[in-house]
């Protein structure tokens, strides 16, 4: 398993891979996509195997409240890859990246009716803030999440 950095060629298999992941409206558009993974905030890890992609995490590095934090946009694992541990990896290494950038937390919303993914977070020390009415449209709500991360030794 490689991680990498993205490219701009990576981004038709992404687009691709969250199509397999996501219904609508969870899933994004291919210029949706390119916005997110292409934007200066931006930091996306690549996960391949045997030169194809096994999942993706864009983190969004934003200004919140005077601190900084590390927003996840997306993770996506392509479903024969999943349970080996490529999400863990891909979040450990969007961590670093956020503490590097000094990152106080990493956060993101999740659907309140995906299990896995709520499983995973979970799993991983993430813990639930709130619920967000109606973040992803009428009557779909989200969780928040987050975990505290470790500041970066000067
Ligand atoms: C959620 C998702 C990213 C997990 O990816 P993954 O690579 O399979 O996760 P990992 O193998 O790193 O799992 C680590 C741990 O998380 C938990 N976990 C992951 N998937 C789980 C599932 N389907 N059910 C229960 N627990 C799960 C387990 O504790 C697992 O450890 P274990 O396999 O040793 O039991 C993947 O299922 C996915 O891409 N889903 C569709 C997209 C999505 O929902 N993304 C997140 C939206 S915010």
């Amino acid at each position: 398993m490689l991680l990498r950095g993205y490219e701009a060629d990576d981004l038709e298999a992404m687009y691709a891979l969250d199509v397999v992941c996501f219904e609508r409206p969870f899933r994004f558009t291919r210029g949706a996509m390119r916005r997110f993974a292409e934007a200066k905030k931006a930091r996306v890890t690549i996960a391949e195997e045997n030169h194809a992609l096994a999942g993706f995490v864009i983190l969004h590095l934003e200004e919140a409240e005077g601190s900084r934090i590390g927003y996840v946009i997306t993770l996506d694992v392509a479903p024969e890859q999943r349970r080996r541990g490529i999400a863990r990896l891909l979040i450990s290494e969007a961590e670093r990246q956020a503490c590097e950038a000094g990152c106080a937390a990493l956060v993101l919303h999740v659907f309140t009716g995906n299990e896995a993914a709520i499983r995973f977070y979970v799993s991983i020390g993430f813990m639930r803030s709130h619920r967000e009415e109606e973040f992803y449209g009428v009557g779909i709500d989200a969780w928040v999440f987050h975990k505290r991360l470790a500041p970066a030794m000067a």
